[in-house]
């Protein structure tokens, strides 16, 4: 019985596979790189020195997924694979609709029709807009205040109504806080796309002299220091997460949402403060007008998950920005460079590609 993993080359999708394998579980990958590298596949190989099956899908391609349900004995389904740029998907929302929204629904009429009904799906803690007050607990208000958030929040609806039409499903939604940090090999890691838009891979850039200075976005929030607070979350604390959803689902049915956050909220200026004692680095910054759509403060209330998934997260401040810093030093043009890395126990790619490449 194997884990179908969509997005496994994801920033969080591929510490969720290194876990996975770790823990023994096989594991069947897709990934179609719209915003992640092949070469992640391989380091997954490499870190775990374990083999799986790959295959280059979208998930759109409603063809190409019944083929990985008829060569693979799926047993759960762990749910990354979408667009995730807000920015971005406020130009784009038709994209981001389709996108995120088309594919899970073919998703799990792929799952029906396998009769594959436990589910991991990731989402946000972006849903819940504007939180009336922290730490946010589950049962918050939902009010995504951007297309991405909406496609996020739209799912979570759609399962619920999957689960209510047929109670043989036992699904799992992750509202997610704020994964920064990498895997300790720092052979994984954040590799955004251009610019970074969010705070910590942007701190990492300017530290490695890629960017000149962070722009930090407002100074006039109601926080100890005016700057905006967030709950960060080491990804491999994140990934774990996922490991306990799923223990959970293949015993259960029903539709459980969970937080997965620390419960403790730092400033932007007490992470570069924490970053820089972290790395040695100076972090030049500028406080500049804050970002339309951001909010002052968001942490989570981790207690549900804690109690019913027996989950919390371990890792500090500093071993997230320590974790950050030594994969981006090591890969200052994040896994471009690494194409040229020589290791003795890589799997050529090729030979676990399948599918439409
Ligand atoms: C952002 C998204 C959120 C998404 C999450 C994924 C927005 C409005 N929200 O959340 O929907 O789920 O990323 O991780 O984009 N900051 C700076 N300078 C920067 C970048 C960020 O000062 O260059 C500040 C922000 O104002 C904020 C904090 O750093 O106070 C964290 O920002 P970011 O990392 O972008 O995360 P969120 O805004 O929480």
């Amino acid at each position: 019985m194997a884990i179908l993993v969509t997005g496994g080359a994801g920033y969080i999708g591929s510490h969720t596979c290194i876990e996975l394998l770790n823990a023994g579980y096989e594991i069947v990958v897709l990934d179609y790189f719209l915003n992640s590298k092949p070469e992640v596949i391989n380091t997954i190989k490499e870190i775990t020195q374990s083999a799986f099956k790959f295959y280059t899908i979208d998930l759109l391609d409603k063809n190409s997924l019944d083929k990985v349900f008829l060569e693979n004995d799926i047993e759960a389904v762990i749910h990354f694979a979408a667009l995730k740029a807000v920015g971005e998907s406020s130009y784009n929302p038709l994209e981001y609709y389709h996108n995120n929204i088309t594919s899970t629904l073919i998703l799990c009429e792929k799952m029906r029709k396998y009769n594959v009904k436990n589910l991991v799906f990731s989402s946000s803690a972006t849903v819940y807009g504007v939180p009336e007050r922290c730490p946010i607990s589950e049962d918050s208000p939902l009010k995504a205040k951007n297309p991405y958030g909406r496609t996020k929040l739209m799912i979570e609806e759609i399962l619920q109504d999957l689960y209510a039409s047929d109670k043989e499903w036992s699904i799992c939604i992750l509202r997610y806080f704020n994964p920064i940090g990498a895997h300790q090999s720092g052979l994984l890691g954040e590799d955004p796309n251009g610019i970074p838009n969010n705070l910590m891979p942007y701190i990492t850039q300017v530290a490695i002299g890629k960017l000149k200075k962070l722009n930090v976005f407002g100074n006039q929030y109601p926080t100890n220091d005016g700057t905006g607070v967030r709950d960060y979350i080491h990804v491999v604390d994140l990934a774990v997460g996922h490991l306990k959803a799923l223990e959970r689902i293949t015993f259960s049915t029903g539709v459980e949402v969970y937080n997965l956050g620390t419960g403790k909220g730092y400033s932007v200026l007490e992470m570069i403060t924490a970053f820089e004692k972290a790395s040695g680095k100076k972090i030049p910054y500028k406080i500049v007008e804050s970002r339309p759509g951001d909010v002052a403060v968001c942490y989570a209330d981790p207690e549900k998950a804690e109690k019913s998934l027996g989950w919390t997260a371990t890792k500090g401040i500093d071993e997230m920005c320590k974790d950050a810093w030594r994969w981006q030093s090591l890969n200052p043009n994040g896994y471009e460079k690494n194409q040229e890395r020589e290791s003795p126990y890589c799997i050529p790619s090729e030979d676990f590609l399948i599918g439409n490449k």
